[in-house]
C-alpha cells in the first residue's frame, strides 16, 4: 500500500484518531491523499452517536462499491465506533469491505494493514488492546498552532441514551508523565495550544500509579514553556470539583472557557438519563464557577424529546437556557441507540413533537448567543492569530473564550497572541481591532 485516504466522522477523539491513523501509515512510508479515488485504501473513522450519523457513514459506504468495482486492488476499511459496535456485520450489508477495527486497536493498525494485505477475504478485528493507552502513537496533526491530546479514553458513566461506553470501553487514564512529553514536543514544534479530550475528563486519574487528578495534571501541563493556552473536553457535571473551578481560576493557561453539558432541564429527565445530578445541583456548579472566573463562556448540549419527557420538563430546559445563558450550545434530538437503557423506556416521543422541540431551543439559543455577542463589542480581547478568515482578506483567531474574531493585521502574525478591541458582533463570528 502507498496512499491513503481517511474520511472522518463524530466527535474530536474521532478527528483526533484520524491524526494518529495518519501519523502510523505515513510513518510507515506511505502517503496521505486528499483525493479518494487516487488511495489505495480508504479508511471510514466512524461514529455511532446518533442513528443520523451511522445512515450518513453507510450512504457514502454504499457509494465506494463503485470505485472498488473500478479498482479491484483499493482496500476499504472501517474503523471507529460502528466499527465496533457492528463488527463483521458491516461486511453484510457491504461484503466489499476489506478490513474492520475498533477505536482501540488503532495503535495496531501497521500490524492490521500487513495481515490485511497478506489474504483476500476480510480481516476483522475488533478485541482492542488493552494496553493502548500506555501506548506512544504518532499522530500528523492538521493544524500547525492547536493539538487534540487525549488524556483518557473510554467512559464509565452510562447515561441511558449513550452508546460510547458500549464501545470506548471502560475509562482508562494515559499517565500524566506521557501527556506531559507529548505537551513537551507539541511546545518544541510551535504549538501553542492544546485541548486535552476525554469522554469525562474531570474523573481522569482513576485507576493510575501515580496519583494526579485533573486539576493535578493541568497544573503540570501550566508549566510547560511554550504552550499559551489549554482547553479541555468533556466535563461531567457531576465531577466537578472546587479543585477543578480553583484550576480554572489560578492556571493562567487555562482559558477561560468550559464545555458543560447538562442535556436537560427537568430533574425527572436526568434522573431517567442516569446523569446523577440535579437541575438545582447543576445551577450551583454555575453560579460557584461564576463566582470564581466571572467572564468565563460557557457552552452546553442538549437533548430535546428523551423518552417520557413532558411538555413541561421541556420547559424546564427552555427556563435553565434563560437562566444559564449560555455562549453557545448543542442541541439533539433524542436518538434511539442499540443496547443502551433508554430503549426499554416506555413513551418514546413523535418525530414531530421532537423536531418541535429542537426548533424552540435553537431559535432561543440564537438570540443568547446573539446578545452575548454584541455584549463584546467595545472590549478588549487576547486572541490567537490562527489563520485567515473565512471569508478571506482578514486574519483569524479565538478569543481565551474560545469565539472566533476576524481582524485586519499581517499574516507575519499568524501564531501570536495580540490584543484586540472587538468592533462588531454576528452569530458565528466577532470583528475587532488591533490594539496599538
Ligand atoms: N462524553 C461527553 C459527550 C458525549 S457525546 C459528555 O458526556 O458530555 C456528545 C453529546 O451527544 C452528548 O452530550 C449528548 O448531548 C449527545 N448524545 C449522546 N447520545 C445521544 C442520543 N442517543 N441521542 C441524542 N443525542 C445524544
Ligand atoms: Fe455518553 Fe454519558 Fe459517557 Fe458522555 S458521560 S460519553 S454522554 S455515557
Ligand atoms: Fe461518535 Fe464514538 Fe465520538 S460514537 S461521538 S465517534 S466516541
Amino acid at each position: 500500500m502507498k496512499s491513503f485516504h481517511i474520511i472522518t466522522f463524530g466527535c474530536q477523539m474521532n478527528e483526533h484518531d484520524s491524526e494518529r491513523m495518519t501519523g502510523i501509515l505515513e510513518e510507515r512510508g506511505c502517503l496521505s491523499t486528499s483525493d479518494a479515488a487516487q488511495a489505495d485504501m480508504i479508511i471510514f473513522n466512524t461514529c455511532s452517536i446518533r442513528e443520523k450519523a451511522e445512515q450518513k457513514f453507510y450512504s457514502e459506504l454504499g457509494r465506494l462499491k463503485d470505485l472498488k468495482i473500478a479498482h479491484p486492488g483499493l482496500k476499504i476499511a472501517v474503523a471507529g465506533c460502528i466499527a465496533q459496535q457492528e463488527g463483521s456485520q458491516i461486511l453484510s450489508r457491504a461484503p466489499y469491505v476489506d478490513l474492520i477495527f475498533g477505536p482501540s486497536d488503532i495503535g495496531r493498525l501497521s500490524n492490521l494493514v500487513d495481515r490485511n494485505q497478506a489474504r483476500t477475504a476480510p480481516l476483522v478485528d475488533i478485541t482492542g488492546d488493552p494496553g493502548y493507552h500506555h501506548k506512544q502513537i504518532p499522530a500528523t496533526r492538521v493544524d500547525k498552532l492547536k493539538a487534540w491530546v487525549s488524556i483518557m479514553y473510554g467512559c464509565d458513566n452510562f447515561c441511558t441514551y449513550c452508546v460510547v461506553p458500549y464501545l470506548r470501553g471502560r475509562e482508562r487514564s494515559r499517565c500524566p508523565g506521557d501527556i506531559v512529553a507529548e505537551v513537551r514536543g507539541l511546545a518544541e514544534k510551535g504549538f501553542k495550544e492544546v485541548t486535552l479530550l476525554g469522554q469525562n475528563v474531570n474523573s481522569y486519574g482513576k485507576g493510575l500509579e501515580e496519583r494526579t487528578d485533573f486539576p493535578g495534571l493541568l497544573k503540570l501541563l501550566n508549566d510547560v514553556h511554550g504552550i499559551e493556552r489549554i482547553r479541555f473536553m468533556t466535563s461531567h457535571p457531576r465531577d466537578l470539583s472546587d479543585r477543578l473551578i480553583a484550576a480554572l481560576r489560578d492556571l493562567p493557561k487555562v482559558c477561560e472557557a468550559l464545555h458543560l453539558p447538562v442535556q436537560s432541564g427537568s430533574d425527572a429527565v436526568l434522573s431517567s438519563m442516569n446523569r446523577r445530578y440535579t437541575r438545582d445541583g447543576y445551577l450551583d456548579r454555575i453560579k460557584k464557577l461564576r463566582t470564581a472566573v466571572p467572564d468565563l463562556a460557557l457552552t452546553t448540549d442538549i437533548i430535546v424529546g428523551f423518552p417520557g419527557e413532558t411538555q413541561q420538563d421541556f420547559e424546564m430546559t427552555m427556563q435553565l437556557l434563560e437562566e444559564v445563558r449560555y455562549d453557545g450550545i448543542f442541541a439533539f434530538k433524542y436518538s434511539k441507540r442499540p443496547g443502551t437503557a433508554a430503549l426499554t423506556l416506555t413513551d418514546h416521543l413523535s418525530e414531530d413533537i421532537k423536531e418541535k422541540r429542537l426548533d424552540r431551543v435553537l431559535t432561543l439559543q440564537k438570540e443568547i448567543s446573539r446578545q452575548i455577542n454584541k455584549e463584546q463589542i467595545g472590549t478588549v480581547k487576547e486572541i490567537l492569530l490562527d489563520g485567515i478568515s473565512k471569508k478571506g482578506g482578514k486574519l483569524a483567531g479565538r478569543t481565551r473564550g474560545n469565539k472566533t474574531v476576524n481582524v485586519e493585521a499581517p499574516a507575519s502574525l499568524i501564531g501570536s497572541l495580540a490584543r484586540v478591541t472587538i468592533t462588531s458582533a454576528g452569530l458565528s463570528s466577532l470583528t475587532g481591532q488591533l490594539c496599538e
